[in-house]
């Protein structure tokens, strides 16, 4: 299997909104209603040319299956926040998400310069926090009760990795996706 990140570009506008509003993917996100396609348009065309976003598709051998991104690289201190999701069922727990985070983290830290990548999950989204601690991150915090959506109150798990972290566990991890059959240098 060859994973690739490539940037977001014009012809990804519907499959990202479908990508989105796939059940799967909605219920683990703080807003989970179907967003429609006015709505998704203004966001994806902020979301363009948002300088301080970096959005790209995972392709598995010339499939795009779902998104990752960074977003807040601008702000001070060489910090910024990150997420993914794959909306394909068929390619989960294969390596698929840690090559895409290796691929995603290699740019945040060595491209942008970043030291210290940050991100959250529903606290009961055990394969996200999974995947994350399985790539390096570490849980920072949890906020009970964080998030409204809809009648629900969420809870929140924060975790950081720092770029010496992922430089200590980078070649574990490339280790891995070697032994499950991934390729992230195709
Ligand atoms: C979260 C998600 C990206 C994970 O993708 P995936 O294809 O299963 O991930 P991978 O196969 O690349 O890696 C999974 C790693 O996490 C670990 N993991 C997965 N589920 C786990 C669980 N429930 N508990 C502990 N570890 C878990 C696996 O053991 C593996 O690590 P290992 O190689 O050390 O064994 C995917 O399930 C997804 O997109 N879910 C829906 C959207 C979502 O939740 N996005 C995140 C929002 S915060």
């Amino acid at each position: 299997m060859i994973v690739k990140i490539k940037r977001i570009s014009q012809g990804d506008r519907a499959s990202l909104r479908q990508w989105r509003n796939d059940p799967e993917v909605s219920k683990w996100m703080y807003t989970n209603h179907e967003i429609g396609e006015a709505e998704h348009n203004a966001w994806f065309d902020t979301m363009l040319v948002d300088a301080s976003k970096v959005y790209w598709k995972v392709v598995v051998d010339g499939d795009a299956v779902g998104a990752i991104f960074l977003t807040g690289i601008l702000d001070p201190g060489n910090t910024c926040e990150w997420g993914m999701y794959l909306a394909d069922g068929d390619v989960r727990g294969k390596g698929v998400a840690q090559a895409a985070c290796a691929l995603s983290f290699r740019y945040a830290f060595t491209d942008l310069g970043m030291k210290v990548v940050n991100c959250e999950a529903v606290a009961q989204n055990e394969n996200a926090i999974g995947l994350y601690e399985s790539v390096g991150y570490v849980r920072t915090g949890l906020q009970v009760d964080a998030v409204k959506r809809g009648d629900e109150m969420l809870s929140i798990v924060t975790l950081e990795l720092t770029r010496e972290s992922w430089n200590t566990i980078e070649s574990q991890v490339l280790q891995k996706l070697h032994e499950k059959g991934v390729n992230i240098n195709g």
